[in-house]
Parts: C-alpha cells; sequence; structure tokens
C-alpha cells in the first residue's frame, strides 16, 4: 500500500473507532443545527480533529479541507475529509455512515479512503493502482442495461431549489432500471458503485469531502465518473454521476433528459 494511503487508512480507523463507542450512546451526544435539516454532533467534530493530528504529525507541511474546519490553508497537498458522512443515520443509530479522506496534489486526486466502521469495510485506491475492499481487488458491474441496473442516489434534503426536477429524473429512472436505492451516505454509495453492489449512482450538489476519496475509488474500479455534462468538473459542482462504463450511455442521457439548463454545465 502506497505510504499515504496507509496514513490515511491508520486515520480512518482511529475515527472508526471513536464513531463506533460514540454510536452506543448517542442519546448523549452534543448536537447542533448548521442549517435547515443539517447537523453536526461532538463526533463529527472529534473524527475531524483525530483524522487531521494523525495526517498532520506524518506530513507537517500539508494542508486539510475538513468538512467541520474548512480550508486550513492552500498548497499542493490537501488532504480532503468528511469526518461522519451519512450523520443524520448516525444519529438514528441507522447502520450506514463512513469515514471519507482524499488526498489532492496539484489539483488532482492521488489518494482516497473510505470506511464503513459498522462493516468494517475498508475501500481504498491509490492512483493507477487499482480500487480495493479490504485486501480484494474490486471492480464496478458488468451488468449492461438499465434496465437490469440497480441506481444509487441522494434526495434533496437541504436545499430544495432542485427537488421537483430532481423528482422528474428519479421518477424516469425508477420506471427504467430494476431500483433505486437511497442508503444515505454518498461517500459510501460511490465505494458500492465500485464494488459493484450498485451499478450507478447521481447526485446534484454535493462537496468535495462528500465524493473525492469515492469518485477515485470508482475510477479505479473501471467505472466512468463525470458531472451532468459528461465533464470532468464533478469535484467542483458537486454534480456527479458514475457507473459502470456500460450503462453510463444511457444513465447520463436519462438523467440529461429532464435536466434544468443551469445543472448542465
Ligand atoms: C450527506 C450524505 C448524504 C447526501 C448529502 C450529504 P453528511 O453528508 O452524504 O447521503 O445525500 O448530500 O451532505 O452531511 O452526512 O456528511
Ligand atoms: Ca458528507
Ligand atoms: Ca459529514
Amino acid at each position: 500500500m502506497h505510504p499515504m494511503l496507509n496514513i490515511a487508512v491508520k486515520a480512518a480507523r482511529k475515527a472508526g473507532s471513536v464513531i463506533t463507542r460514540a454510536s452506543e450512546d448517542i442519546e448523549g451526544l452534543t448536537v447542533n443545527k448548521k442549517s435547515y435539516n443539517d447537523f453536526v454532533s461532538e463526533v463529527d467534530v472529534t473524527s475531524e480533529k483525530i483524522i487531521i493530528d494523525i495526517l498532520k504529525e506524518a506530513y507537517p507541511n500539508h494542508s486539510f479541507l475538513g468538512e467541520e474546519s474548512g480550508l486550513s490553508e492552500d498548497s499542493d497537498n490537501i488532504w480532503i475529509i468528511d469526518p461522519l458522512d451519512g450523520t443524520t443515520n448516525f444519529l438514528h443509530n441507522f447502520p450506514q455512515y463512513a469515514i471519507s479522506i482524499a488526498l489532492m496534489q496539484k489539483g488532482e486526486i492521488t489518494q482516497g479512503v473510505v470506511y464503513d466502521p459498522n462493516r468494517n469495510d475498508l475501500f481504498t485506491a491509490s492512483k493507477g493502482q487499482g480500487a480495493f475492499l479490504n485486501d480484494r481487488r474490486i471492480r464496478v458491474s458488468k451488468k449492461n442495461k438499465m434496465r437490469d441496473a440497480l441506481i444509487g442516489t441522494g434526495f434533496p434534503f437541504r436545499d430544495f431549489k432542485y427537488l421537483s426536477d430532481y423528482l422528474k429524473i428519479l421518477e424516469d429512472i425508477i420506471v427504467n432500471t430494476s431500483g433505486v436505492r437511497r442508503p444515505g451516505a454518498a461517500a459510501l454509495d460511490l465505494a458500492y458503485v465500485a464494488a459493484g453492489w450498485l451499478d450507478g449512482f447521481w447526485e446534484i450538489g454535493l462537496s468535495k469531502w462528500d465524493i473525492a476519496a469515492g469518485g477515485l475509488i470508482v475510477r479505479e474500479a473501471g467505472g466512468i465518473v463525470s458531472d451532468f455534462s459528461e465533464k470532468q468538473d464533478w469535484l467542483e459542482s458537486g454534480n456527479i454521476i458514475c457507473s459502470n462504463p456500460y450503462i453510463y450511455e444511457p444513465f447520463i442521457r436519462l438523467v440529461q433528459k429532464r435536466l434544468p439548463k443551469e445543472l448542465k454545465n
């Protein structure tokens, strides 16, 4: 394993054990509201601090972009961290949440870790080296018909600006596939596409920390990742679609069909 990935894995596992311990007493946690339907618990904050401390010790000159602490400073090496992806699930004891850590070097994602502490599933990738679940190589699925595909997504739940547009797209996807899932942690949704458990995934308006690691993992598993215009602006825009290469074309056509103009760039 690449030494940088190794440090990120160490950080993710340490944060995972703190999250797991906290999940035994959710009622006792201090929870604050960041905005409508957007909660942050003391565990999100502690998890991020643990991760940054471990990475900083190994790489004192690197920078950090964490969901809870923001960007430390700009540099050629930025660790992009979601200390707890799926906070709403976590706060309900719904066992679908993860830690996501990626390294961006000169604008390019080179390392990615998504760790699910409930199942002890560790998804990793280093650029050009393939994707792994624990010690096993993973690849995207081979399903080649939309009709047979299982598609993941995220519903809008904080910002409802595009809700009605989203629902029209969802309707088309429901009608044309074998099923749709909304598990509630985008980083894991992407990892599931990489593992071939989902055949594709799309969501509007995600943040860098939700998708940086998972996007690399999907690519390294042989999947296609893009924004809704088939361009590579997904990390910046947060509008992401990905799938195995066989259904990418019909999948993006369906999403584009009822997409509002302003989301097409
Ligand atoms: C959220 C989850 C969710 C997605 C949201 C994200 P958080 O992250 O990934 O699946 O639909 O858009 O913000 O807030 O739980 O870290
Ligand atoms: Ca997140
Ligand atoms: Ca989070």
